[in-house]
């Protein structure tokens, strides 16, 4: 048997015989692999991921919402037409009329309002709730939309940032009865309770968005991190048509898609999650070829990248393209306005 030890003796007479002992690190030893130490908040926020229970909740209910909804309504929930996820924009709409109202509460409710003053503050708290309350409705459609075309452990946090969120537009809810019902201290009250739940639905939605990358381009990384310059990514007659193929260009793959007009190149990974565009199929969509996204959908143009349909709401980034007379098809990162490709990083870095 051999062992740990025995290995790297094997190593080190290697690397002696072979000139390369003066190269080693001193501590070139094996490290147990281990567990960065986090935060505790970041603990705390991410309990719900490892919430398995959940699961049999989140099929029938994924199920339910791609089967109800039309794919045009999906594209306009997700976000698709405008290039940006839709839920974060209205969502401002919601909370920020809450935190709005339930400020205006608390001012009255401290004796900070003076007394002639106090009809109007309690009419705007009151039309400021009832404002988020009613940007609340589209803004849970497209939270459920987005919801229903993530990872497993992105719809547990999900969930309960669903959840959260619920609890704090029933509490809204309550509060503009309490006050129709004029008992306006309680409505007050509720509406303070329903911020400081609506705040930790928020923490978890952003923690959601920021740390699990849910609504992020998962390809606006390309153009920083793809050398610049022309690569050969292929052999057009190895190419067949509406057949997408994988590549790499540098570090970075690519897929080379041959239709009947010519050849596109463009980033491999998904800007919706990351899936590799090179497992997909070709389209035409309203006259136009499309590459169709394997895990989810997605559906973006092979002239421009932009997207046909969602989930995705950003592009996909396209590369220039070429094919020599040799046959050879070269690709090429097209720089963004103020974005070098990857040698220019070196030189900013320097
Ligand atoms: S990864 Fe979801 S549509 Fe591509």
């Amino acid at each position: 048997m051999i062992t740990e030890g025995d290995r790297f003796a094997g190593l080190r007479e290697q690397g002696e015989a072979g000139g390369m002992a003066e190269q080693r690190p001193a501590d070139a030893r094996p490290q147990p692999s281990a567990v960065a130490p986090r935060p505790l908040l970041l603990r705390i926020l991410d309990v719900p991921v490892h919430w398995a229970w959940l699961d049999p909740l989140a099929g029938p209910v994924r199920d339910l919402v791609h089967r109800v909804e039309p794919r045009w309504l999906a594209d306009l929930l997700h976000g698709s037409p405008i290039g940006h996820p839709l839920h974060p924009i209205l969502a401002q709409v919601v909370v920020g009329s809450w935190t709005s109202s339930a400020l205006v509460d608390a001012l009255t409710l401290t004796g900070l309002v003076p007394d002639d003053l106090e009809e109007g503050a309690e009419a705007a708290s009151t039309t400021l709730a009832a404002t988020g309350l009613a940007a609340a409705l589209p803004t849970i459609a497209s939270g459920w939309t987005d919801w229903s075309d993530l990872h497993e452990d992105q719809q547990r946090l999900g969930l309960v940032h669903a959840a959260g969120n619920y609890a704090a537009t029933a509490m809204v809810a309550l509060s503009l009865v309490q006050r129709w019902r004029g008992r306006r201290t309680s409505g007050r009250l509720w509406s303070m309770a329903a911020l400081t739940t609506a705040t930790a639905g928020a923490a978890l939605g952003g923690h959601l968005a920021y740390r699990w990358a849910a609504g992020a381009s998962h390809a606006e990384h390309v153009p920083h991190v793809a050398p610049e310059g022309w690569y050969a990514v292929g052999a057009w007659d190895d190419l067949e048509v509406d057949s997408p193929a994988k590549a790499q260009l540098g570090d970075v793959p690519v897929v080379v898609v041959r239709t009947h007009t010519g050849v596109t190149v463009l980033a491999d990974s998904c800007s919706h999650l990351a899936a590799p565009l090179s497992g997909g199929r070709v389209v035409r969509e309203r006259g136009e070829d499309c590459l169709v996204c394997p895990w989810h959908g997605s559906t973006f143009r092979l002239a421009d990248g932009s997207v046909a349909h969602g989930p995705a709401t950003a592009p996909q980034p396209v590369l220039a393209s070429r094919v020599e007379p040799d046959g050879t098809v070269l690709a090429r990162v097209v720089e963004l306005p103020g974005v070098a490709a990857s040698p220019g990083l070196d030189s900013r870095a320097g």
